[in-house]
C-alpha cells in the first residue's frame, strides 16, 4: 500500500514512519511539502501524491499556545483533517486521524468510551474535537484514534522534563490529581502497524474501521497521576544506576500548579473496543515506560 503519513517529525509520526514502512511505501512529506496550516492546498498534492492510505498523526499539540492562537490551531486540527477526509471520501481512501483525551470533560473516575460525551475544556480540546466531527461527516471511511499523554525517548515532553528536573533539583513537585495512562509513541506506532497489518486493500481496511465504527481509544493499559508517571521515572532512573540529584517527588494539586489551560482530571480512556474490533491488547504504561528509559539512558 501507498501510504500518505504527516508529521513524521513528530513523536507519533516518527514511530509510525518505521513501523509503516517495514510492510509499505511510506510517503512522509515534510511540514513545508504538506503544511496543514494551509488546508485550501491540500487536495492538489493528494491529487499529485495519489496515497491509498491517509495516516494523519500531524497537528497544532501546543496546549498553552492553541489558547493564544486558536485560529492556527483550528487550521490545523480541523481545517486540514476536513480537507484530506473530502479528497479522502471523493477518492475512496481511507484515513486513520489522530485524536486526544482532551476532548472530554474529565468529571467522574470511569474510563472514557468512545461513544462518551464530548465537552473539551481548551481550545486546543475544541479544534481536537471539531477535527473528529468534520473526519466524521466527511464520507470518508476512517478511523480516529483517541490517545493520551504521549511520551518518547526522542522529542520534548513530560518524560524529557523529568529526566532533566532529576538532575538538576533534590525535591520534584508534581500534580497528583490528573489521572490518566502514560502512553509511548513507540506503542502506538507497534499497534497501528498490527491493525492495518492483515488488511492490505482498501475495501478491507473500510470493513476493519466500521468493526470500530470509525472511532477507536488507544493508549497504554492502567493508569496513574502524572505524580505516579514522575516517580516511576525517578525510580527508574535511580534503579539504573544513573546521577541524578532528585531524592523525592511530593504530590501537589492542579490548582496550587495554576496552568493556565484546565486540564481534564481523567483521562483514562476504556480500551475495550480496541481488544473486541482489532485484537489489540497494550502493554501496561509501566512496561512501556521501562523501554522507552532503556533508549533514554543508553543514549546519555
Ligand atoms: N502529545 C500528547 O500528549 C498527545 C496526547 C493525546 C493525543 N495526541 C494526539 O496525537 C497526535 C500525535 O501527537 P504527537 O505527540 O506526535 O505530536 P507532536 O510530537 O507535537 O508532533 C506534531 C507533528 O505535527 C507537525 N505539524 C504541526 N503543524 C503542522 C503543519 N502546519 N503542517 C504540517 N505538519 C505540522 C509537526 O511538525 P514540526 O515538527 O515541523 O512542528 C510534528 O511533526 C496528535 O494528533 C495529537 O493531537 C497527542
Amino acid at each position: 500500500m501507498r501510504i500518505l503519513l504527516t508529521g513524521r517529525s513528530g513523536q507519533v509520526g516518527g514511530a509510525l514512519l518505521p513501523r509503516l514502512g517495514e510492510n509499505h511505501d511510506v510517503l512522509a512529506p515534510s511540514r513545508d511539502q504538506f503544511d496543514l496550516g494551509r488546508p485550501e492546498c491540500l487536495a492538489a498534492e493528494l491529487d499529485r501524491l495519489r496515497p491509498d492510505l491517509i495516516v494523519n498523526p500531524a497537528a497544532f499539540t501546543a496546549v498553552e499556545r492553541a489558547e493564544d492562537e486558536p485560529d492556527l490551531a483550528f487550521t490545523v486540527n480541523a481545517g486540514a483533517p476536513q480537507a484530506m477526509a473530502r479528497w479522502a471520501a471523493r477518492h475512496d481512501v481511507p484515513l486513520i486521524h489522530f485524536s486526544t483525551d482532551y476532548v472530554f470533560d474529565g468529571s467522574g473516575e470511569a474510563p472514557w468510551r468512545e461513544d462518551d460525551a464530548c465537552n473539551p475544556l481548551s481550545a486546543y480540546g475544541r479544534s481536537k474535537w471539531e477535527g473528529e466531527k468534520a473526519v466524521q461527516t466527511s464520507g470518508a471511511s476512517h478511523l480516529i484514534i483517541r490517545t493520551s499523554w504521549v511520551y518518547s525517548a526522542g522529542r520534548s515532553n513530560f518524560l524529557q522534563t523529568i529526566n532533566r528536573l532529576a538532575y538538576e533539583r533534590e525535591e520534584l513537585q508534581v500534580v497528583a490529581d490528573q489521572f490518566g495512562a502514560p502512553t509511548s509513541a513507540a506503542s502506538i506506532g507497534q499497534a497501528v502497524a498490527t491493525i492495518i497489518a492483515e488488511h492490505p486493500s482498501q475495501r478491507e481496511l473500510a470493513k476493519l474501521f466500521a468493526r470500530a465504527r470509525g472511532v477507536v481509544h488507544l493508549t497504554n493499559s492502567g493508569s496513574t497521576s502524572w505524580h505516579g508517571f514522575a516517580s516511576a521515572i525517578v525510580e527508574a532512573l535511580r534503579t539504573r544506576g544513573m546521577p541524578i540529584k532528585a531524592k523525592s517527588t511530593r504530590p501537589m494539586a492542579a490548582c496550587e500548579y495554576r496552568a493556565r489551560v484546565a486540564r481534564p482530571a481523567n483521562s483514562r480512556l476504556d480500551l475495550t473496543r480496541l481488544r473486541e474490533a482489532f485484537g489489540v491488547v497494550m502493554p501496561s504504561w509501566q512496561e512501556a515506560l521501562e523501554s522507552e528509559l532503556d533508549l533514554l539512558c543508553g543514549a546519555k
